[in-house]
């Protein structure tokens, strides 16, 4: 008999971590679930409802064979022998803990489900993020039940980009479980352990306590973040400075100890997650009564929306402090390079913020157009959406760098300037652009932690 794994919460981390799972694991059958009936009838369908690269050919393998997406969570509870539960868990947006908290309602209501559905023992995975010890409060949901059954919680968190989820499903760091310290505990890992090791070599599947296991998970995330506020921070100091934001990230990660990744300097950090999580770890940090800590990670939230703002200072500073009626091309708006997800996107603040000022905004993204005419539906203002970086940039003042696609680097730029009106600036919120050479075509050119270059009478300033 094959064993049955299911999946609550077919979204960014159970569509593709479970695709993998099938496709590595062919002695377990697959089944992801979910309330929202159009995502699965999506993910049954040829356009997924996630662009990820390498997702679509992995979903197309396997689907039908042991990868199955379904609405039906009751049947898909009774038949499962491990559960993953990859429901969201936002930010609280009421009652105690708004703006800071998880909100852990979906979390506790597939609990409740799979309490009120089981006729078997199971195990239950957190694979969504969670606040330490919530596998405590999913212990006592699940052990309030009458039936005589036996449930296992284990914490599995997922540490998969977007953009690259697929390569590091595939090739993981690590993999992360932790279990109760008792026989079954750890007989519960152990069965986590075996679905992992079909392609994770052992030595990088980690084991820990459940609760070191829930907080690791906070932390990692709330410091690759802090990479990035450290960098961008240092990034203001270089504009004053005339030191190089690229120059000092470079030499200062060449150090081993400090180490290359995660200090590209940009517009701020965006996506699902690190603001969420953080602001998490400083509920939980406030809720334990330690202020201190509290503060010193709240100030990683704070930089980024410092980062985003004085983007737009910058913008509107060099523009002779006026944007109003101004045609500005946005290129890029979903929140990282190779993703359609603009949530948290640090385009969306700097559009806001730019419409404000009454600028017109021509928006353009390979990948994220629907979404971005999401984020912006409720704007009022002067919008419009394009189908291509050419069309946006057209009659435009300036053009503003929000994401760092591949394609943006590769446009014939001397004949974007051509189109354009003059002065003709580009600011570049990733420094993915070669500044130097946008000059010599005539742009105006700004960038983040780096010295403008800018024509003012022929002069350099
Ligand atoms: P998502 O919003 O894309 O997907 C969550 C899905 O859960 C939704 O489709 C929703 O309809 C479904 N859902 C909610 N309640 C349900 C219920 N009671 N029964 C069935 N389905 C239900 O979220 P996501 O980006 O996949 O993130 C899920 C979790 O994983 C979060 O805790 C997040 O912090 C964490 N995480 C996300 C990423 C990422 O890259 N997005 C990476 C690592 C971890
Ligand atoms: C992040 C983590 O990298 C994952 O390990 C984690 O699993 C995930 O959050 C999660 O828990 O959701 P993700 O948000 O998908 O993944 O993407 P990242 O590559 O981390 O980028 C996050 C943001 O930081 C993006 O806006 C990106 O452009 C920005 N960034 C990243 C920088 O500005 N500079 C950098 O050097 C790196």
């Amino acid at each position: 008999m094959k064993k049955q794994i299911l999946c609550i919460g077919a979204g960014y981390v159970g569509g593709p971590t479970m695709a993998v799972i099938a496709d590595r694991c062919p002695d377990y059958v697959v089944t992801v679930v979910d309330i929202n009936e159009q995502r699965i009838a999506a993910w049954n369908s040829d356009q997924l409802p996630i662009y990820e690269p390498g997702l679509d050919e992995i979903v197309f393998r396997c689907r039908g064979k042991n990868l199955f997406y379904s609405t039906d969570i009751p049947n898909g509870i009774r038949n499962a022998d491990i559960i993953f539960v990859s429901v969201n868990t936002p930010t609280k947006t009421f009652g105690a803990g708004e703006g800071h908290a998880a909100n852990l309602q979906f979390v506790e209501k597939t609990a409740r489900s799979i309490l009120e559905y089981s006729q078997s023992d199971k195990i239950i995975v957190e694979k969504s993020t969670l606040p330490v010890r919530t596998a405590q409060t999913i212990q006592r949901i699940l052990h309030s039940n009458n039936k005589g059954l036996k449930f296992q919680v284990v914490s599995n968190p997922e540490f998969l980009a977007e953009g690259t989820a697929i390569s590091d499903l595939n090739n993981p760091d690590r993999v992360l479980i932790g279990g109760m310290e008792t026989e079954e505990g750890r007989q519960a890992v152990e069965e986590i352990i075996s679905i992992y090791a079909n392609w994770v070599p052992r030595e990088k599947i980690i084991t820990t306590n459940l609760w070191s296991s829930e907080l690791t998970k906070l932390v990692s995330n709330a410091m690759l973040a802090q990479r990035i506020s450290s960098v961008n921070s240092i990034s203001a100091l270089c504009e004053k400075t005339e030191a190089n934001v690229n120059e000092v990230a470079e030499a200062a990660g060449l150090d081993s100890r400090i180490g290359p990744k995660f200090l590209r300097a940009s517009l701020g950090f965006g996506g699902s997650c690190f603001k969420k999580d953080i602001l998490n770890l400083v509920y939980l940090c406030r809720y334990y009564n330690l202020p201190e800590v509290a503060d010193y990670w709240e100030s990683v939230v704070k930089i980024n929306d410092y980062q985003a703002t004085r983007f737009v200072r910058n913008i509107l500073q060099a523009m002779f402090n006026t944007v109003a009626d101004k045609r500005i091309a946005i290129l890029g708006f979903a929140f990282k390079a190779n993703t359609g997800d603009t949530r948290e996107s640090p385009a969306i603040s700097v559009c806001k913020q730019l419409l404000e000022e009454h600028a017109a905004l021509a928006i353009y993204d390979p990948k994220a157009m629907e979404n971005a005419k999401l984020d912006l539906a409720n704007e009022k203002g002067n919008i419009e959406f394009c189908s291509s970086a050419e069309e946006a940039v057209r009659g435009a003042h300036g053009i503003v760098i929000a994401t760092e696609w591949q394609e943006f680097t590769q446009l014939d730029y001397e004949a974007l300037f051509r189109t354009m009106q003059k002065p003709a600036f580009i600011f570049d919120g990733r420094n993915i652009l070669p500044h130097k050479k946008l000059f010599e075509i005539g742009f105006d050119v700004y960038s983040i932690g780096q010295k403008p270059l800018t024509h003012f009478q022929g002069i350099v300033v």
